[in-house]
């Protein structure tokens, strides 16, 4: 049994969780992951906060393992914070921006989980009191930095003592076993997990990762306006090409409002907020480019539209052959990880 201070901090069984991914990572899949022995955590990029609130009601009902969710700090999230905090869920996971929540978690038991790309960052979320660090890879799908994980894993793992759990290319036992020779305490999953049965993504596009080899992503700007990875796809080679026309990004922005259940006035003020919001802020412009992302990621995800959708994957699409139940990928990259380390210790050739 392979424990490390990953297993021992969030009380699961295997040193795996599954990354959030914004429309992926629903319900099914977190509990599916939990109940298999590892952490699942729970997208909300897409939710309001009363849909956070009975996500995590609904996870409850169908696990009573740990499980976690993920916010993106950079978007309008405090009242989904609040929410998942009055909820205690287990794990708070946050991307793009700094904890201010860290003690509200620590109060009543729960574990704050950073997510970075870039060490310094990485030693910057555990000074703020974050009981592990996820740092991702230049390889992982959506927003890994300029670092591959073979040198981002080492280099914050000998500046951090909290845990590390390492992100970006690892789809197999001996991923999991290099990313713990290189110092992190565990994996976080996203590619892996997304083609697996209980995913939600669209079988076009499952086919199309299963088909694809591990230089057919593109690493661009042009997805969400933030450096990122995604399936080479006729949807994406024409996001990397397009100038966004003042229609679509209006029409887009307008979609993303609809789904986030929000007034135009809120609507208007977050776009404002961010913007004022320093370095870290966009333009409303640059928003609604970015909605048209969104809203073309979830032609990929819900429609399987070949032509205009685009899916954020990682390089790892290229060993990644076959669709399994989460309960059977778990078990096989810990048996094949557990091996894996055996023949580093010479106890099997
Ligand atoms: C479709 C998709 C959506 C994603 N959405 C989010 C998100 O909402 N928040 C986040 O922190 N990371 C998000 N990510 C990134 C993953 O959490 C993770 O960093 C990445 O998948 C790890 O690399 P791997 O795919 O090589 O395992 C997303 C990834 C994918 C594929």
């Amino acid at each position: 049994m392979l424990k490390t201070r990953m297993t021992e901090l969030f009380e699961i069984k295997h040193p795996i969780m599954l990354a959030g991914m914004n429309w992926i990572t629903d319900i099914n899949l977190v509990a599916a992951v939990s109940n298999a022995g590892g952490l699942g955590i729970f997208a909300t990029a897409r939710c309001t906060p009363e849909e956070v609130r009975e996500s995590i009601r609904e996870i409850r009902r169908k696990t009573s393992n740990p499980f976690g969710v993920n916010v993106v700090l950079r978007y309008d999230s405090a009242d989904k914070i609040k929410a998942a905090i009055e909820e205690k869920v287990p794990v708070l996971n946050y991307t793009l921006g700094k904890p201010w929540f860290v003690d509200q978690v620590h109060a009543y038991g729960g574990k704050v989980l950073g997510t970075t790309a870039v060490a310094k960052h990485a030693v910057k979320a555990a000074q703020l009191g974050c009981d592990a660090v996820v740092v991702t890879g230049h390889e992982a799908a959506a927003h890994g930095d300029k670092a591959t994980s073979m040198v981002l894993i080492p280099v914050a793992a000998s500046q951090v003592k909290v845990p590390i759990i390492a992100a970006g290319g690892i789809y197999d036992g001996r991923g999991l076993a290099a990313a713990i020779v290189l110092g992190a305490e565990g994996v976080s999953l996203g590619t892996r997990f997304m083609l697996t049965k209980e995913c939600v993504l669209h079988d076009n596009f499952k086919k199309l990762c299963l088909a694809a080899s591990e230089q057919d992503t593109i690493y661009d700007t042009k997805f969400d306006g933030m450096w990122g990875r995604a399936l080479k796809s006729k949807g994406a080679l024409e996001l990397q090409k397009m100038r966004f026309g003042f229609l679509e990004r209006l029409q887009a922005g307008l979609t993303i409002r609809k789904a986030l259940n929000m007034s135009y006035g809120k609507f208007m003020a977050m776009g404002l907020k961010t913007m004022m919001a320093g370095d870290d802020g966009l333009s409303l412009w640059a928003q609604a480019s970015q909605a048209v992302g969104a809203v073309r990621s979830m032609q990929a995800i819900y429609e399987g539209d070949m032509e205009k959708g685009f899916l954020f994957a990682g390089q790892n699409i290229g060993g990644i052959n076959d669709i399994p139940s989460v309960g059977e990928v778990i078990p096989r990259i810990i048996a094949e990880a557990e091996k894996t380390m055996d023949i580093f210790a010479g106890k099997r050739s």
